[in-house]
């Protein structure tokens, strides 16, 4: 019960650093919420993020090496070419 409880303890806490946070989802934390907070993946679809980090870039003059652009989508929408979804997909 106490490990449990522990547990829940900690995935509760979604704003805090986790030892097992992916490497994409660290950078897109570093680089991604210094002007709003965090918004969750599945809030957007790939098509969406993809337009939405364009869109970070050219507005909010937010700076991405091809690296991070990749690791950030790859977090967001699981695929690290950050190539729109094919519509044909269920
Ligand atoms: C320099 C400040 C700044 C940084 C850094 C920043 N954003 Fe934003 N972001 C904004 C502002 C301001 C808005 C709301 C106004 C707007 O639409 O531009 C916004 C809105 C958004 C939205 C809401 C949808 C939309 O397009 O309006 C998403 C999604 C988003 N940002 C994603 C990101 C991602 C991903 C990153 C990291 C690559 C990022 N932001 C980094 C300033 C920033």
């Amino acid at each position: 019960m106490r490990h449990l409880l522990a547990l829940l303890a900690v995935t509760a806490c979604g704003g805090a650093q986790r030892a097992d946070m992916s490497e994409g989802e660290r950078t897109y934390r570093a680089k991604c919420t210094a002007c709003h907070r965090p918004y969750e993946p599945s809030k957007y679809t790939p098509q969406e993020w993809t337009a939405s980090l364009d869109k970070m870039e050219r507005l909010n003059k937010v700076h991405l090496s091809q690296a991070e652009r990749a690791q950030i989508l790859q977090y967001l929408t699981g695929d690290p070419s950050g190539a729109p979804a094919t519509s044909s997909k269920p």
